[in-house]
């Protein structure tokens, strides 16, 4: 049998072997991946599924399409494409995983977790596996799950993956979400960082259960398991208010942001990129304005794949770097709202393979 866990763990592997268990160290990211599904869903393919125009989606939300995956694909095929550039991006063998964390509202199955399809798809067979549910928020929620295991000696390495098949829960016949969704998946290497880098610098979270009602799935669960009426109802799908949705995600994602800061010592002028979670630009413009930063400070990627849910700031992350945007040693700031209501921020300071 293999088992990682603390005292095993910071032995098995990798730059920081002789840092003795229970010590808490600096954890940054040493390599990122992501995947969208190849078939792409423009607005006007939407026009002619729901009473929607291209005008409407554009001024309302700045989507212009989205990727759909297929029928045979689903959350945990994205999510080990991701993983695997995330792998390779780090240096970083399947067999040196000592944990994998999957954020995700949309799961292969209800058990066993997506983490653990992911592993043996990826080979990973030291890693111990968990799923995570925090909707938008999942892919900083799981980054913060993995540093803090990985800061207290307990893995040397983890990857966290954020990865969604939305298409699978959206109702096609409802035009107010619909439009607003798409699958794909953002994955990060998470390992102790070298003597002098900082990596993850600062992260705050909040939650509020008594908002769970304006974004969910209503049935499929053990409060509403699926019935003949709860189908047909389409009750399996997400249902949301968007107007009041989106009051809460700005305030919170702002306030997270500026919370992070503060904890980090940092203003926002220290930092180079900030990356928002990608429901709506008109969101992200107005956590500018709070923040004091200018979109051209912003990673935004939203008018190309909507809302990817918990794989949408690994997504964009993925991108800037691969682009050459971020670099090594500059300070990014990622802020999170989601269902739940959960959100979050988290400041780090960007190494590579460092
Ligand atoms: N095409 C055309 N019209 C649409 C439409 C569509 N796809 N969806 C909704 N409408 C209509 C509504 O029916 C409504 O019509 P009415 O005034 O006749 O009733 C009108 O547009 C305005 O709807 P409203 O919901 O007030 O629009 P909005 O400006 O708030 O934008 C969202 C809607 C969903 C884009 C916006 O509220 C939003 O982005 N919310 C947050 C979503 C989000 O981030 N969710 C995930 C959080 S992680």
């Amino acid at each position: 049998m293999r088992y990682c866990g603390v005292g095993t763990a910071v032995t098995a592997a990798g730059a920081d072997s002789s840092v003795p268990s229970g010590i808490v160290r600096a954890v940054g990211m040493t390599g990122v991946g992501s995947h969208v599904p190849s078939r792409v869903l423009t607005n006007h393919d939407l026009e002619r599924i729901v009473a929607t125009t291209n005008e409407w989606i554009v001024s309302r939300t700045g989507m212009r399409e989205r990727r759909i995956a297929a029928e045979h694909e689903a959350t945990s095929d994205l999510a080990v494409v991701a993983g695997r550039r995330a792998l390779e991006a780090a240096g970083v063998k399947p067999a040196d995983l000592d944990m994998i964390v999957v954020a995700t509202i949309t799961p292969d199955y209800p058990f066993p977790n997506t983490a653990c399809l992911v592993q043996r798809q990826l080979g990973a067979d030291r890693a111990f596996c968990m799923g995570l549910e925090a909707a938008c928020s999942g892919f900083l929620y799981g980054m913060e799950t993995a540093r803090c295991y990985i800061a207290a000696g307990a893995a040397q390495t983890a990857l966290v993956i954020g990865a969604e098949k939305m298409s699978a829960v959206l109702d096609w016949t409802d035009r107010s979400t619909c439009v607003l969704f798409g699958d794909g998946a953002g994955a990060a290497v998470l390992r102790p960082v070298p003597a002098g880098r900082r990596g993850i610098i600062s992260s705050v979270f909040g939650s509020d259960g008594s908002l769970s009602d304006l974004l969910m799935i209503p049935a499929g669960g053990s409060r509403r398991p699926a019935t003949a009426e709860t189908v047909a109802a389409r009750e399996h799908c997400l249902r949301m208010r968007g107007r009041e949705v989106f009051r809460y995600a700005v305030t919170h994602m702002a306030e997270a942001g500026l919370a992070a800061l503060h904890k980090a010592g940092l203003s926002i002028s220290d930092i180079r990129w900030v990356i928002p979670h990608q429901a709506n630009l008109r969101i992200i413009a107005a956590i500018g304005e709070r923040l004091h930063c200018p979109a051209s400070r912003f990673i935004v990627n939203v008018e190309k794949y909507g809302n990817t849910s918990a794989a949408s700031i690994g997504l964009a992350l993925d991108e800037a770097v691969r682009d050459g945007r971020i670099r090594e040693g500059d300070l990014v700031l990622m802020v999170a709202f989601g269902a739940g209501f959960t959100w979050g921020a988290t400041v780090m300071e960007w190494t590579g393979r460092a």
